[in-house]
């Protein structure tokens, strides 16, 4: 449970919204968990056909920094509640679609290659600024973006960190359409109506083939990513650069 993260049922689709708007829907831990609770009851459901992940005038602007900061307090060994949810939204059996508005920032960018729809701003601003921070790619992002965008377009996004908008990220085929920002609401609600009148079966057996080729590859990628992710934020140089964050004059 988490007050920053409402569930909310239309139908067949339930919707997982990011409700921290003053923090821009900086994920926490506790974020992560209610997510990842929700994807599980979901999964379980028979009456849930699809999910939708949104925020609101932003998805989110990733991970919040003062839990990357608070890392050291926390055994290497534990872990990470984004990974977590992360694997659950990866093995999550229904069809999943994001809307996307304003930031999507780190994870709020890479969870999206594990949606099977994804509706976004024209003037969303997507980043993968890991670098930045002084960590490396997570979510499986190392392996999927460069398959969705091509190696070069997913070589400078993830190393330079510099954004990108969402028309962009539809032309490259990182979403599946890109919409005015009054739309994307709508346009991910009649898409996820589309599929969940669709036979639950087909769909689920659909999604898995879908995903399998690959499927052993992205779990290596993922294990390995988690690994240098988890070395990393325990860095100097990743601890001085979210308490630079964390210090910026209002
Ligand atoms: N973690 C914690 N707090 C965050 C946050 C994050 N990831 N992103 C934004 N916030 C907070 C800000 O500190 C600010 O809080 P305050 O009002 O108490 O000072 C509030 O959300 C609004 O953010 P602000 O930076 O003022 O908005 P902006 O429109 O100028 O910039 C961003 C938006 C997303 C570009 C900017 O907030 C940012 O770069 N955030 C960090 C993104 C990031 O690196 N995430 C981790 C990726 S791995």
């Amino acid at each position: 449970m988490s007050e920053h993260v409402l569930i909310e049922r239309g139908g067949a689709v339930l919707t997982i919204r990011l409700h921290r708007p003053e923090k821009k829907n900086a994920l926490t831990r506790a974020m992560y968990r209610a997510m990842a609770e929700a994807l599980e009851a979901a999964a379980g459901e028979e009456a849930v056909r699809a999910v939708g992940l949104a925020g609101g005038a932003d998805f989110t602007a990733g991970n919040d920094i003062a839990d990357f900061a608070d890392a050291t307090a926390r055994s290497p060994e534990e872990p990470g509640a984004g990974f977590l949810f992360l694997e659950a939204l990866a093995a999550f059996p229904k069809p999943v679609l994001a809307a996307v508005r304003g930031h999507a920032v780190g994870i709020g960018t890479t969870l999206l290659l594990h949606c099977d729809v994804v509706v976004v701003a024209e003037t969303a601003r997507l980043m993968t600024p890991f670098t930045r921070l002084a960590l490396v790619p997570e979510g499986g992002s190392s392996l999927l973006l460069a398959q969705r965008v091509g190696p070069a377009r997913a070589s400078w996004w993830l190393l330079s960190g510099e954004p990108f908008s969402g028309r962009a990220a539809a032309e490259a085929g990182l979403a599946t359409c890109a919409v005015d920002d009054a739309e994307v609401e709508a346009e991910a609600a009649r898409r996820a109506a589309t599929l969940a009148a669709l036979p639950p079966g087909a769909l689920r057996d659909s999604k898995r083939l879908i995903r399998a080729p690959q499927a052993a590859a992205l779990q290596a990628a993922m294990a390995a990513e988690r690994a240098c992710f988890g070395e990393r934020l325990r860095s100097p140089e990743a601890q001085a650069a979210f308490a630079a964050f964390l210090k910026r004059p209002a």
